[in-house]
């Protein structure tokens, strides 16, 4: 597994006396992330978030929007009992417990139909263009007419890498795979139109990361 570890910092969950997990860099993006998505989106409706990872964003959003159903997930077992203890820990009633998804298989979204809203935290510069295809075409069929998603991470701006942090980063995860790594902001762009995604906003973000707003439309 690797983490995120451009100029946001290292994101690497660190277990906790409970044995829970816990990451530092989610601590620190989370009042940020959850600002972002309360002026966005709607606050009522189903949420999915792909890529969980230790949950902490999602109890956060979960006890501010407390209209919309969440659902946390992740493909890695470790990370949903985490969130699980997590849960546990805190009772909010609208976030269900977490499942085991893998967003990069074809077909996941019949599973999870009508959401209104989807996130995906630090996610894409750890999968290929590929999966990143299939992600996001399944993420078009779970969405409802006008669901919004959020992408946030660490991205290429027109195809160039714009700090040593993120350099250094990307290299290393290319060093594991060379089909990981950076996706690019243009790229990305004309992905969504061929969807049928409406891109609303991108936002610069602290750390040199970006937020895409998207929408499906009616
Ligand atoms: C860098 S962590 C980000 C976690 C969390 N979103 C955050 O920002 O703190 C990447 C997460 O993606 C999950 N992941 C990796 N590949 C995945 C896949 N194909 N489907 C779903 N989750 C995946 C990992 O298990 C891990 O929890």
């Amino acid at each position: 597994m690797i983490f995120n570890n451009n100029s946001e910092g290292l994101n690497i969950p660190i277990v906790d006396v409970n044995g829970s997990l816990y990451s530092p860099s989610a601590n620190r993006n989370c009042s940020i992330i959850v600002e972002l998505i309360s002026k966005t989106i709607p606050n009522s409706g189903k949420a999915l978030e792909i890529a969980s990872g230790t949950g902490q964003h999602i109890i956060q959003l979960g006890s501010k929007l407390r209209q919309i159903t969440w659902q946390p997930s992740d493909i890695d077992k470790e990370r949903i009992q985490s969130i699980n203890n997590l849960l546990s820990d805190n009772v909010i009633e609208n976030i269900n417990p977490p499942c085991h998804l893998d967003a990069t298989k074809d077909g996941w979204s019949s599973k999870y139909p009508n959401q209104n809203f989807i996130l995906i935290i630090n996610l894409l510069h750890l999968i290929t263009l590929k999966e990143t295809k299939t992600l996001l075409s399944e993420v078009f069929s779970a969405l409802a007419p006008k669901g919004f998603i959020i992408i946030y991470g660490p991205f290429m701006r027109k195809g160039k890498l714009t700090s040593k942090g993120d350099v250094d980063f990307h290299k290393n995860i290319k060093k594991s795979n060379i089909k990981l790594g950076y996706k690019n902001d243009i790229s990305l762009l004309k992905l969504f139109s061929t969807l049928g995604f409406l891109h609303q906003k991108t936002i610069e973000m602290p750390a040199n990361n970006l937020a895409f707003i998207i929408q499906k439309p009616i």
